[in-house]
């Protein structure tokens, strides 16, 4: 089977190298039969005018996975000040219908949370399920700009959209261990519905769900209070579902409370194809001095395993990075001296013994 690779920008390419070192060992010394198709496709090429949406979403189409690197270049702009090469990722998102981003929170072994008393790995360890496919987000592709005067964007909530992706949650905590200490199977439906008509009708329908789901508990809670329940008792949750843009809020907030973006790994899904990418972007600031931390591109990699049924070597994957991270081997947004080669080389290392 072929994957679609995608280079991406910044860091992109460097952390891309290391989740196709580990592809190639599972390739070549493991049953996985997975070949990585490259495509230098980023902000960078798409300015260049190598590459356009369209011409990329032709290409996309022929693949049931993509492995995705992040994109991105704060430097290059549309004359609306939006980012330019931004259209890809959300192109791919809202063009094949990823409606599920699924972001795991999860405190690896050897990594330190920010938050006092949580120690143990796993101790910090729930989803959030961000909508993806519509939101405020999805004025991406309309908005409007007036004489410089006026701007407006709009937040579009569909019943179809917020049925999917609430019942893709309850779903998904069916299949969970639960939340960390009481192992409650539960979903936190995540809005503003205080304030907003949208919002309120995005609780309704997952209330509505919800009496589909016996097995899974529900209850609600404001974004603004959630940020706070993600500080300081992140052991209640399980599954958050959530709009697109607190959904992209929330997981970054989610993931410095486990070390950092660079431990931030996700998947979007659609009912038929998986695209798999950090939730971090292309780190500019770092780019090109080969100290990027590869586990949220390596963490994608194990979840696009996952994804096409290679669930022991998935494990596997995680397991010699857990092995590696728990024995004290850090990138520098760790603490530690590994550069994102050697790094990858100490996983490498334990992959080899499996
Ligand atoms: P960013 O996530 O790239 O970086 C934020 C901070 O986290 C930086 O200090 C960076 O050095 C650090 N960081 C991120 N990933 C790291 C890693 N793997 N190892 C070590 N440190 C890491 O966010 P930003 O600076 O706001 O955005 C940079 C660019 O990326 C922008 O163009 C943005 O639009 C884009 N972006 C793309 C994606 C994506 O492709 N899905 C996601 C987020 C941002
Ligand atoms: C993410 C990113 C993207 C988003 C941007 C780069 C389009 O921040 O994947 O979290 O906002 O969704
Ligand atoms: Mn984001």
């Amino acid at each position: 089977m072929e994957i679609m690779v995608l280079q991406g920008d910044g860091i992109g390419p460097d952390i891309m190298d290391s989740a196709l070192a580990i592809l190639k060992v599972l390739n070549e010394r493991f049953s996985v039969k997975a070949e990585p198709v490259p495509y230098d496709i980023g902000a960078r090429t798409v300015a260049s005018g190598k590459w356009n949406l369209d011409r990329i979403l032709d290409e996309a189409r022929k693949y049931r996975s993509i492995l995705k690197a992040p994109m991105g270049d704060p430097g290059i702009r549309n004359k609306d000040g939006t980012e330019y090469g931004l259209d890809i990722i959300l192109g791919l998102r809202f063009n094949l219908d990823l409606y599920a981003n699924v972001r795991p929170v999860k405190l690896l072994p050897g990594v330190k949370s920010p938050l006092s008393g949580y120690r143990n790995p796993g101790s910090i360890d729930y989803t959030i399920l961000r909508e993806n496919s519509e939101g405020l987000y999805s004025s991406h592709f309309g908005g409007m700009l007036l004489r410089d005067e006026m701007a407006i964007d709009n937040q579009i909530i569909t019943r179809k959209g917020t049925e999917r992706i609430s019942r893709f949650a309850f779903r998904m905590a069916g299949e969970s261990d639960g939340n960390p200490i009481r192992k409650e199977k539960i979903v936190t439906c995540v809005d503003k519905a205080n304030v907003l008509k949208s919002f309120a009708f995005f609780r309704r329908i997952f209330s509505e769900i919800s009496s589909e789901f016996n097995d899974v508990k529900s209850n609600y809670m404001y974004a603004d209070a959630m940020a706070q329940q993600m500080i300081m008792h992140p052991e209640n949750l399980n599954v958050i579902v959530t709009e697109n843009m607190f959904g992209d809020i929330l997981s970054d907030l989610g993931a410095a409370t486990v070390g950092g973006l660079g431990f931030a790994y996700s998947a979007n899904l659609s009912d038929t194809v998986g695209m798999f990418e950090p939730v971090h972007g292309s780190a500019v600031d770092i780019a090109g001095k080969g100290i990027a931390n590869p586990t949220a591109m390596i963490m994608s990699l194990s979840m696009m395993l996952q994804w096409i049924g290679y669930r022991k070597e998935s494990l596997l994957v995680e397991k010699s990075l857990f092995e590696a991270t728990g024995s004290g081997f850090a990138t520098a947004d760790m603490g530690g001296s590994l550069g994102t080669k050697d790094f990858t080389e100490r996983i490498i290392d334990r992959l080899l013994k499996k």
